[in-house]
């Protein structure tokens, strides 16, 4: 075994001495380890966490911990098991919340909940509606959380900051390909003052600012073996604002019929019945904290969180492509075009989102 993370694993606070240290799965953001002890508890997850994303690191596990305590508080409250409906942060030997290692890396350590399923894709009505509960648990668990996070990404979802920058990179064309793409600006352009609109309610706290997770897909939640919500995972990502934000951007990755970056658009569409299903899972348990007018932009969250996407891609094709990874010298507009088709689905079946939530919550 790598002496490395061996030693890593002994800078935390576990229990028992260090077995082994193995990778679990490929993370996109960090590098998942589980540690195995001989004590009890015996396993614990570690991580290194991707200071290129997140940054100041000791401020996001701050984060991590405060949204933890709360929910484990609640839990215990309604009498439920606070190790396996919350996840635990395992601090290192001197206090702190991570390690910072001779390489200057960050790592961090929590117990692993066992007897846990995560689901990789939420492909039926059925898994959509369990991710939709899962969120909505989330939230609500941390919908009287008042003490203000630190913000990890910002400008994330803003979209007046989202128009500065757009409106900076086509002013300054830098790789000349603004000219061949003046179809898609003005898909972009069309509907700005609705978007903004939607962002001045935001600003001005006609809609309330919260703690939102910011990373809803269905691998970040972990179900008991009957298929219950336990917990909501990887926490790297909560920050106060809108959450709506999460109800859009799991409307956008769970309902697309096609790929994100599809070159085949007939194949992409939003999936009603999947995005009725996770609307019936999340409003049951976000329904009773939600304000009249978080209910009635709901549906309205799917078009932002789907727009500001398709002006990402764009944007960053007309950059020359220096934020995504790109396969293939179009494939930031590829994505566009992908992106834009599901926008327009999502806004043929609006009425009928609108109705679907109605109904759901009367
Ligand atoms: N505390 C935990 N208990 C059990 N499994 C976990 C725990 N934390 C993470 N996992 C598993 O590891 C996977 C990756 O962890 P996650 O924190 O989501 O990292 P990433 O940033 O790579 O998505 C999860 O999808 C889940 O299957
Ligand atoms: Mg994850």
């Amino acid at each position: 075994m790598d002496t490395n993370l061996k030693n890593i694993a002994n800078q935390f606070k576990i229990e028992g001495k260090v077995e082994e240290v193995v990778p679990l799965g490929e993370g996109f953001i960090n590098d998942t380890f589980i540690i195995k002890t001989d004590g009890n508890p015996s396993k614990y997850i570690l991580q290194r966490k991707n200071k290129k994303v997140f940054s100041p690191i000791p401020a996001m596990m701050d984060n991590i911990q405060k949204v933890c305590s709360h929910i484990k508080a609640k839990v215990e409250k309604a009498g439920g098991d606070p190790m396996r409906e919350a996840m635990t942060v395992i601090p290192a030997t001197d206090g702190k919340l991570y390690f910072l290692d001779k390489d200057e890396e960050y790592w961090a350590v929590c117990l692993f909940i066992e007897d846990t399923i995560a689901y990789e894709a939420a492909e039926t009505p059925e898994l959509a509606y369990a991710g939709g509960k899962g969120i909505g648990k989330f939230q609500s668990l941390v919908s009287d959380l008042k003490e203000p996070l630190t913000d990890i990404l910002p400008g994330f979802h803003n979209i007046r900051i989202r128009y500065e920058q757009w409106d900076a990179v086509l002013k300054n064309d830098p790789v000349g390909r603004k000219e061949k793409v003046q179809e898609e600006i003005s898909w972009i352009e069309a509907r700005r003052e609705e978007m903004m609109a939607f962002w001045k309610l935001v600003e001005e706290g006609t809609i309330p600012t919260r703690v939102s997770h910011n990373d809803t897909k269905i691998n970040n939640i972990l179900f008991d073996k009957k298929g219950d919500v336990l917990c909501v995972i990887d926490l790297d990502t909560v920050l106060n604002s809108t959450v709506l934000n999460d109800f859009g951007d799991a409307i956008r990755y769970y309902t697309n019929t096609g790929k994100e970056d599809d070159t085949n658009l007939d194949n992409v569409s939003m999936d009603m019945e999947i995005f009725t299903a996770f609307a019936k899972g999340y409003l049951e348990e976000a329904a009773s904290f939600l304000t009249e007018k978080e209910l009635e932009y709901l549906a309205f969250s799917a078009k932002y969180i789907t727009y500001e996407q398709v002006l990402r891609f764009l944007m960053d094709y007309i950059d020359g492509d220096n934020y995504y990874k790109i396969k293939s010298e179009d494939h930031n507009l590829v994505r566009t075009r992908a992106q834009y088709k599901l926008l327009t689905s999502i806004e043929g079946q609006y009425d009928a989102m609108k109705k679907a939530i109605k109904e759901i919550i009367s």
